[in-house]
């Protein structure tokens, strides 16, 4: 029996009503295990600019240093869209948290229940087992983080971005996708533009080298991105686990969320080396959705996404692999016995979010 601390930034948009529905799942599944929770919650994003003038306040920051994890709502939104890229909640929030707990790597699954294939806007021919794979991300790199300039020219404006990786930045990522693919079907496909880019040399040569010294029994496999990206619409399932740069990893974990069908449904965990007072893996949870301003406050969003990342959190940061299970396994039975969101609910009569949320519970 332990206590969960961790800290709760619902953001904007749907995020406070999924991450409320989360948060009573989490609260039940704890129950039954005779695990306790210890959060607090905080202001992110556009919520955090209205209050404190800054996406990501200094006591938002220091409420997740305190924390074991972090669960993340999402930002943005229509209010926002006026002020500088640089001060955009998406842009403000998420990468200074992402770089302050070294979080450099991002792993999305990619899952679509066989029942709900009529999401997904592939041929139900070409899944008829649903997906299941995995996108893992490297997240603290390349051309997200590499030097910026805007300069004048010859009477014209130029700008660069710079895209830079080093040995020990691709190693960690190779193991982490390593790893995961032990724990599946043994398969990982590194995906990278070798033909065209130097990053890309030095990914290729380094994760070969890599693998064969620390995962010889892995299958390894290597795609240019343009091709994997053709791959992932043509064949999903091809892929056990693959895994990239930044840049091309939010491209194609994109693409794979659209394969898989609704954003509702999609979790994720981004994971760094910092352990927590638990002696585990500090994360960020967060659903792949984004604030979805339009059905904003309806009561309406999918709140699966927060809660499968709510039960990411369980497994990764907390070492309750079962409580994880056995809320997976509740989304799944609870989406499978017909409770749909309007996202997902094809014809049937789509249920709101705290119907969802009741209908997980009763599963547990
Ligand atoms: C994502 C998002 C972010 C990214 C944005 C909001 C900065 O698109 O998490 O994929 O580009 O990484
Ligand atoms: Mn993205």
């Amino acid at each position: 029996m332990a206590t969960f601390k961790f800290a709760v930034l619902p953001g904007d948009g749907i995020g406070p009503e999924v991450m409320g529905a989360a948060l009573d799942v989490l609260e039940k599944a704890c129950e039954k295990s005779g695990d306790e929770l210890s959060f607090s919650t905080h202001d992110v994003g556009g919520i955090a600019i209205d209050n404190f003038g800054t996406a990501l306040p200094d006591s938002t920051l220091e409420a997740c240093r305190r924390s074991d994890a972090i669960l993340f709502g999402s930002v943005g939104g229509p209010k926002w869209e006026h002020l500088p890229p640089k001060e955009q909640p998406e842009r403000a929030a998420l990468l200074p948290l992402r770089k302050a707990f070294k979080l450099f790597a991002n792993v999305r699954p990619g899952l679509l229940y066989p029942q709900l294939a009529d999401a997904s806007p592939l041929k139900n021919e070409r899944i008829p087992d649903g997906i299941d794979i995995v996108c893992i991300r490297e997240l603290t790199g390349g051309i997200y983080f590499g030097e910026k300039k805007t300069w004048a020219e010859n009477g014209e404006t130029a700008a660069s971005d710079t895209m830079l990786y080093r040995v020990s930045e691709i190693e960690r990522i190779a193991d982490v996708a390593g790893r995961t693919a032990m724990g599946r079907k043994g398969k990982v496909c590194s995906i990278d533009k070798a033909n065209v880019l130097e990053t890309s040399v030095l990914w290729r040569k380094t994760v070969s080298q890599y693998f064969k010294t620390h995962f010889p029994q892995i299958e390894l496999t290597h795609l240019y991105v343009d091709n994997a990206a053709m791959q992932l619409v043509r064949n999903p399932n091809q892929f056990d686990v693959f895994f990239t740069e930044n840049m091309f990893g939010d491209i194609l974990s994109d693409e794979m969320a659209v394969v898989c069908g609704s954003l509702g449904m999609l979790c994720s965990a981004s994971l760094g080396d910092i352990q927590n007072s638990l002696g585990l893996k500090f994360g960020l949870y967060e659903p792949a959705g984004g604030s979805a301003p339009d059905i904003a406050g309806q009561g309406i969003a999918n709140p699966c996404a927060q809660i499968l990342s709510a039960a990411m959190m369980m497994r990764h940061s907390f070492g309750r692999g079962d409580t994880a299970a056995m809320i997976e396994s509740a989304v799944r039975r609870a989406v499978c016995d017909g409770f749909r969101t309007a996202d997902i609910a094809f014809g049937k009569k789509p249920v709101s979010t705290t119907d969802m949320a009741r209908a997980v519970i009763e599963r547990l």
